[in-house]
């Protein structure tokens, strides 16, 4: 996702922190902390503004969601977008940020959620590859990965988050039952994802390649850049890859 640098990006970001995890081995040793119950997570890769995520975890809430974006700008507009859905408050005229109750927190500041409902999403600044090696076996229940790169170039396939190097990764991290959905517009790297999925552990359960005009519609939750595509005449690919090790 191309974006012009925001102004005063990170401390937009520190602003929210307490919806933002720095150290997923310890998001993970204490979700039970930090999401106030045990309930499954499940895991998007490269959230972009966080439309998805943000949907879903109204959508389902008996979920835990851990939102992932290597853009830290970009994950700051998901974890502001997330907040001002789950009325936590919004952007105030001084540029930091107000609370519901009319507390106005100044850039550099940390607003003070205590006592409020965080609800059931945290995110995550940096590169999904990096981080994920960090969690045990068997740590969520789902991973979502919606319009990714396609890294078409020639020498850049491994690169792609359906390369099997990361597939294998996804099958090590979801439960027995763990299910692997993935969206995109591009053809070429959905028909590359299948073969992918092919010749992975994950063993292919669903496929269509237009989406919108599937029973899955129904159930559907458009990211940005689906909107976008879609707008643009692009029928859209989706796959669901369950765990089979
Ligand atoms: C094309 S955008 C799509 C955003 C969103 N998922 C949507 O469908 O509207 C892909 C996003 O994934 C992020 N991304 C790509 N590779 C990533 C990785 N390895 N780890 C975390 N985020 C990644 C990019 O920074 C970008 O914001």
């Amino acid at each position: 996702m191309r974006m012009k640098k925001k102004k005063h990006g990170p401390e937009r970001l520190k602003l929210l922190s307490g919806l933002v995890c720095d150290d997923i081995k310890a998001l993970y040793e204490n979700k039970e902390a930090i999401y106030k119950n045990d309930n499954p997570l499940r895991i998007e890769i490269g959230c972009g503004k966080g439309d998805f995520v943000c949907g879903k975890s109204l959508k389902e809430p008996e979920y835990n969601y851990l939102a992932i974006e290597k853009i830290a700008d970009v994950c700051t507009l998901a974890v502001e977008n997330y907040a001002q859905g789950r009325g936590l408050g919004g952007l105030a005229p001084n540029g930091g940020w107000q609370k519901p109750n009319g507390t106005v927190y100044s850039l550099g500041e940390v607003v003070d959620f205590t006592g409020d409902d965080l609800g059931n999403v945290r995110f995550m600044v940096g590169d999904a590859k990096e981080l994920l090696v960090n969690l045990p076996d068997n740590s969520c229940e789902a991973i979502y990965v919606n319009f990714c790169d396609p890294w078409s170039k020639k020498g850049h396939t491994k690169r792609r988050l359906t390369y099997i190097e990361f597939l294998k990764m996804y099958s090590r991290l979801l439960t027995p039952e763990g299910r692997f959905y993935f969206k995109t517009d591009n053809r070429p790297l959905f028909d590359f994802s299948l073969e992918e999925v092919e010749r992975s552990p994950l063993e292919l359960e669903y496929h269509t390649y237009d989406l919108h005009n599937s029973e899955m519609d129904k159930d559907n939750i458009r990211t940005e850049y689906e909107r976008n595509f879609s707008e643009k005449g692009f029928s859209i690919n989706m796959l669901i890859a369950k765990n089979n090790k």
